[in-house]
């Protein structure tokens, strides 16, 4: 046992959070009857941490918030308590590159669809390293997305843990050896990726992106994104574009906490532009870098 900065006994290897204890990953526990488990009564975030610094983290607590405030929940704690929180789980994991899951779901009670009157939430950290140079490689290479109906619920703003469309749709992408899927809605669309927010390039060298109001998730990477451009003069096209748009753009690209701005090389098998990377996507992902580091720090 070794004592964390904050006074936690903490067990040696990896560590994970669950309401209000650090324990030894291998015993992290939720109830049986968690709301979570049980009917995906839950929301969460995925925060990355980058050379030791939580990335965008308060607009990523101002989303759990207004996911929470959806579904008639308030936060667990304070956003600095919160915070506290994630520096902790990710300094007992000696965290310097990866991510941060936080998850609240509606706590325990006897099952039963209606949620309970004063429910006492289930709060719960875990951590996950990751190599930067695979995410620079996956950067440097670009990634292909394939497409799959939309499916999902009207719903989409808000970062709910019921995620069975998208788990079926990456596990797709990932065997038609894709990195993606992106969801396309019945009148030809794209809405947005399994995990990611959907960009493309028009003729015009302007990024496009599907507007907050089209039943999407506010991505916080496309949001920070959304602000270095506009701080560099540049203007982002809130607006629906087609899979046909997405197949004549001259260059696409996906952002996510997970990746930060990644570049698609390939639609459906087809190639994106001339298939190589372009300097547009190049661009956006140096102002979101410059952005969201500046926030990291502050
Ligand atoms: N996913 N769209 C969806 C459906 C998402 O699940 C995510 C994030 C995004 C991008 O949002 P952000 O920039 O805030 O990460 C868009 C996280 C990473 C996940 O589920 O693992």
């Amino acid at each position: 046992m070794s004592i964390s900065r904050a006074g936690h006994r903490l067990p040696p290897g990896r560590i994970s959070y669950v309401d209000g204890r650090y324990v030894r990953h291998a015993d992290a526990h939720v109830h049986v009857e968690d709301r979570g488990l049980q009917f995906a009564d839950s929301v969460y975030e995925v925060i990355a941490v980058s050379d030791e610094n939580l990335v965008d983290a308060a607009p990523h607590l101002a989303r759990l918030e207004r996911s929470l405030s959806s579904i008639g929940m308030r936060m667990p704690a304070s956003p600095a308590a919160l915070t506290a929180i994630l520096k902790e789980v990710a300094r007992c994991n000696r965290l310097r590159n990866g991510l941060l899951y936080l998850q609240v779901s509606r706590g325990t009670a006897p099952r039963d669809h209606a949620a309970p009157d004063n429910p006492t939430p289930t709060l719960i950290v875990t951590a996950r390293r990751m190599d930067p140079s695979q995410m620079a490689a996956r950067r440097a290479k670009g990634v292909a997305v394939i497409t799959v109906p939309e499916t999902r619920w009207a719903r989409c703003d808000i970062k709910s843990t019921g995620l069975l469309p998208n788990v079926l749709a990456k596990t797709e992408a990932r065997k038609q050896g894709a990195y993606e899927a992106w969801f396309v809605d019945e009148d030809g669309f794209v809405t947005e990726g399994s995990s990611t927010n959907a960009w493309i390039v028009g003729s015009d060298g302007a990024p496009i992106t599907r507007s907050l109001h089209d039943n999407i998730l506010a991505g916080i990477t496309r949001g920070v994104l959304i602000q270095a451009m506009s701080d560099a003069g540049i203007a982002a096209e809130e607006r629906a574009f087609s899979l046909e748009d997405a197949y004549g753009a001259r260059e696409a690209f996906i952002t996510s906490a997970t990746g930060g701005v990644l570049p698609v090389i390939q639609i459906d098998g087809k190639r994106v532009g001339d298939g190589s990377i372009g300097p547009v996507t190049r661009n956006m992902h140096t102002l979101y870098q410059a952005l969201s580091l500046k926030i990291s720090m502050l």
